[in-house]
């Protein structure tokens, strides 16, 4: 149990652990960024991927910015679909750089209403609603352009023009800074101007065409690096690139790109047109953040020719190595803050599991320390228990062996009962048979035949049941016919049957019912069954017997009666031997375990059913032929008689109703005696014993010894123990209870001497106790005394109402007349003693205690108590100033408490309360 307790625990520390992990990865990995820049480009160049690198770059800085480029291609309407877009995701600010400023103009608005900041870059748009913009100054560039074209050609020559796309706010003012510087030198004509839309194809195209329709062009200004070197290509591809010069703007480092054109000689000069990626980022964070910006962020441009372009080349690749540094640093950054954020994330992630572990440790040595407790616990018990369990052993080996010698015991002494019950029972049957026996010795006589059978029979079943168990009883197999028989030996109980007003019946089918059993066994099986149902069947029942065929090979047999059944509990247990029900059911508990095992030797079963109050029926069934050889039944008349006779008297004596035999019996003028017993021969003996003196009274059980004793109020009540109906303890206590007979003396009749049995008897309010067997000048001696000593009691102490019925001898009375005054005299001296008492008498301590029990029922201790507590009442009831404490001095107590106690036992209340009473 403890195992699976630790599992549990560390199943839950593993999930823990998970969802722990789980937690702090996650929270590790998410991303929350604090702004996010939607960046809308026009176009897909170079110059743009150069904007968008820096862009990211600059990003970098911010960690918690994410940028998300779109790029068009040269497409406006593409344009506002990407930027409703970015409005629509809910962008923290907008990059355009507008591909046409008209068409765009509409979706910035809409962004800036919609309160998103909007940064333009490089291209403008037809209002004033962005934030800021920042970018190369066209105009500026344009008036640099003019001026370089002016100077380079001397003020004279003949140029054409390429320009970006119509709408795009760079073309346009490109063109006016070139126009408002060229129209100073009026020798400078523009023979051809063409919109190539900032693409190197369209000015190749463009160019061609230009250059088929001019025979003489002295300088090419093409509005960006891309175009002019398309227009360059053409002429090449006319053979006419050496006539004239080109120009271009954006002055891109790198391959193929312005600066590189210009050091091979393709371009003239280009112009720087920066493109601000970083500046755009940095604006648009200060105003994310709410730093103060600059709206206008123009950026500053610089000509690039054949006099600088080396070194501008050189200064790109320098800045480009250092680029590439930074960027293998920025790398080396990042991947060092990858790491820093994994050791961080794994640090974070060891402390929980060493957190999650040591409490996991915990409980894993909690668990264990119990379990080490536990163990040692156990194993103290399992000592302790294999101690008890040796001591169980050991006893049960003790009961044993003192069961197995008890047993034998009592089968010896019983061996040894058979033969002077049997030298009783023979010459009592002749002395019955006598004439010259009056009909009271008769009667007697009656009596002792009958018990002595009844003990014969109990002695010769247990001899038998001993033989049982000890393997010895021997089968003797004959052939009869099992209906007839069990109906002859039932035949034993019909006069009992009718006493008892009982109907008896026998039922039987025609049929073959010759078996082959051992003749003597079914006889006593017959004989114990009936007994039974005879003892327990109350006048007025019915007992029936049926036996049938089964089938082809076995016979059953029914015992029905009508009796007082069995408690269901009991049911199970009543073939068990020495099983006894209760006292209403008392038997040895041999009977039906004999009947059993004779059942059992004949491989036949028997089984009970029976309800409490509605009656039982035992059902037997055995094979119709016993295998073995038929020798024929042995010759035990004698011992047959006695179990018939016996199972017989049995039934008889213990039936459940006492025949009435009281109603006339009664004589006024003799003291009453009510006799409460179930068996009617003890309460034959003792009317035997009493009729002379007394009148008696006669009731089997408990509930009818109340209704008679209510009735009659007899003088003293003699009451067996152990009864059907209502049991003498349970009688007692009700007498006792009942104002009408609690002061009858009661002398109850047990079977049993044990201490138990009399205390049990005393706790009942029982006067005295005689055990079975008695001897009639003990009961006699014992009944004479109760009631005598109610009457010398009460005398003794003044109640002259009954002095005169009292018989005491004239010594006697001279000797309760001392002792009666002795007391009275010292009844206020604590010290008097019981020796000054029998000195001042002339008796010694023994002498005076035995006479005085003898004759009082009280020692003489006893007796001074008494006085003093009679004479304490008196008082109590008299004199009102008095305090208990008082009294009890006066009445010679020397405690207090100890004469409370006394009174209260004495008197059944406390003495404060009978003086607040009063
Ligand atoms: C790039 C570009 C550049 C030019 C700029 C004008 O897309 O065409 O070559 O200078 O746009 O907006």
């Amino acid at each position: 149990m403890k195992h699976s307790k630790v599992k549990h625990i560390a199943d839950y520390i593993y999930i823990a652990i998970s969802f722990f992990l789980l937690l702090f990865i996650s929270s590790c990995t998410r991303s929350k960024y604090d702004f996010i820049i939607g960046v809308s480009q026009c176009s897909d160049d170079e110059w743009r991927s150069r904007m968008n690198e820096e862009i990211k770059r600059e990003a970098l800085f911010y960690p918690n910015l994410k940028v998300d480029i779109n790029t068009v291609k040269d497409n406006s309407d593409e344009q506002i679909k990407a930027i409703n877009n970015f409005i629509s995701k809910g962008v923290d600010l907008l990059i355009v750089s507008p591909n046409e400023a008209e068409a765009i103009t509409p979706v910035v608005e809409k962004a800036f209403n919609n309160g998103i900041p909007v940064v333009l870059v490089d291209r403008k748009i037809t209002s004033d609603k962005y934030t800021a913009f920042v970018g190369g100054d066209n105009y500026f560039i344009g008036k640099q352009i003019g001026t370089y074209i002016a100077d380079r050609l001397n003020g004279e020559g003949k140029i054409v023009e390429l320009t970006g796309l119509k709408g795009s706010t760079p073309a346009l003012e490109r063109q006016k800074g070139m126009n408002d510087v060229l129209k100073d030198f009026p020798s400078i004509e523009i023979i051809a101007t063409a919109d190539a839309a900032w693409l190197k194809a369209n000015a190749e195209f463009k160019f061609d065409s230009i250059l088929s329709g001019h025979k003489e062009i002295d300088l090419v200004f093409a509005q960006n690096d891309r175009m002019a070197s398309g227009a360059y290509e053409a002429a090449r591809k006319a053979g006419r690139e050496k006539e004239m010069l080109f120009v271009g703007v954006d002055a891109l480092a790198g391959e193929k790109f312005g600066v590189e054109l210009v050091t091979d000689s393709v371009l003239d000069a280009t112009f720087i047109y920066p493109t601000g990626g970083d500046k755009a980022i940095q604006v648009a964070m200060d105003i994310l953040q709410g730093k103060k910006f600059e709206r206008e962020n123009l950026l500053s441009s610089a000509l690039v020719n054949a006099g600088n372009a080396r070194i501008m080349q050189m200064q790109t690749s320098h800045i480009k190595t250092l680029d590439g540094k930074i960027e293998i640093l920025n790398r080396k950054l990042d991947a060092f803050l990858m790491r820093y954020s994994s050791q961080k994330m794994f640090l974070y992630a060891c402390i929980v599991i060493a957190i999650l572990l040591a409490v996991l440790l915990f409980f894993v040595v909690r668990a264990y320390w119990m379990k080490i407790r536990l163990n040692a616990e156990l194993s103290r018990q399992k000592q302790q228990l294999e101690e008890q369990r040796d001591q169980l052993i050991d006893l049960s080996r003790k009961l044993e062996e003192a069961t197995k010698a008890k047993l034998s015991f009592f089968t010896n002494v019983s061996h040894d009962f058979r033969t002077p019950l049997t030298l009783i029972a023979d010459p009592v049957k002749r002395l019955m048979e006598s004439e010259n026996i009056n009909d009271n010795e008769k009667f007697l006589l009656g009596i002792i035949n009958k018990n002595v059978t009844v003990l014969l029979r109990l002695i010769n079943q247990i001899m038998d049941f001993r033989k049982f168990e000890n393997g010895k009883l021997d089968m003797h197999l004959s052939e009869f016919n099992i209906r007839d028989c069990v109906k002859e030996w039932a035949e034993a109980f019909r006069t009992l049957s009718y006493r008892k007003h009982i109907t008896f019946r026998f039922n039987a089918e025609e049929g073959d019912y010759n078996v082959i059993a051992d003749a003597e066994m079914m006889e006593r099986i017959t004989y114990n069954l009936l007994s039974n149902a005879f003892k327990f069947t109350p006048e007025n029942g019915s007992i029936n017997i049926s036996v049938c065929r089964e089938g082809d090979d076995r016979i059953t047999m029914k015992f029905s009666d009508t009796g007082v059944g069995m408690p269901a509990e009991h049911v199970k247990h009543i073939f068990e031997s020495f099983y006894q029900i209760d006292v209403h059911h008392a038997g040895s508990g041999i009977g039906l375990a004999l009947v059993k095992a004779f059942v059992e030797m004949h491989h036949g079963n028997i089984s009970v059913e029976s309800a409490e109050g509605s009656g039982t029926v035992f059902t037997i069934s055995i094979p119709v032929k016993q295998d073995g050889t038929v020798t024929g039944s042995v010759d035990r008349k004698a011992l047959l008689t006695n179990l018939k006779e016996g199972a017989v008297a049995m039934a008889d004596q213990e039936s459940l109703k006492a025949e009435s035999n009281n109603a006339g019996k009664k004589d006024v003028s003799k003291g009453i005696v009510l006799v409460i017993d179930d068996n009617q021969d003890v309460r034959e003996y003792v009317r035997s014993l009493l009729y002379n003196q007394y009148s008696v009274l006669e009731a089997a059980n408990g509930s009818e010894g109340l209704k008679l004793a209510i009735a009659n109020v007899p003088d003293i009540i003699i009451c067996d123990v152990m009864m059907p109906v209502m049991d003498g303890m349970e009688c007692c206590r009700r007498l006792k209870a009942e104002p009408r007979t609690s002061h009858i003396p009661v002398m109850m009749l047990t079977a049993y001497s044990m201490d138990e049995q009399k205390i049990k008897g005393y706790e009942c309010g029982a006067d005295s106790y005689i055990s079975k067997p008695f001897s009639s000048e003990l009961l006699m001696a014992r009944l004479h005394n109760l009631i005598d000593n109610r009457k010398r009691l009460k005398d003794f102490f003044g109640d002259k109402t009954l002095a005169n019925t009292t018989p005491l001898a004239d010594a006697d009375k001279g000797f309760v007349e001392k002792l009666r005054r002795l007391i009275e005299e010292n009844i206020g001296n604590a010290d008097f003693s019981v020796e000054e008492m029998g000195e001042q008498i002339g008796f010694s301590r023994v002498q005076l205690y035995r006479k005085a029990k003898a004759l009082t029922g009280y020692t003489p201790n006893e007796l001074l108590r008494i006085a003093r507590l009679n004479k304490a009442n008196a008082i109590i009831k008299t004199s009102s100033e008095k305090s208990i404490s008082e009294i009890a001095y006066e009445v010679g107590f020397s405690s207090p408490s100890y004469f409370t106690k006394c009174y209260k036992e004495f008197f059944g209340e406390n003495p404060t309360d009978v003086l607040k009473k009063k």
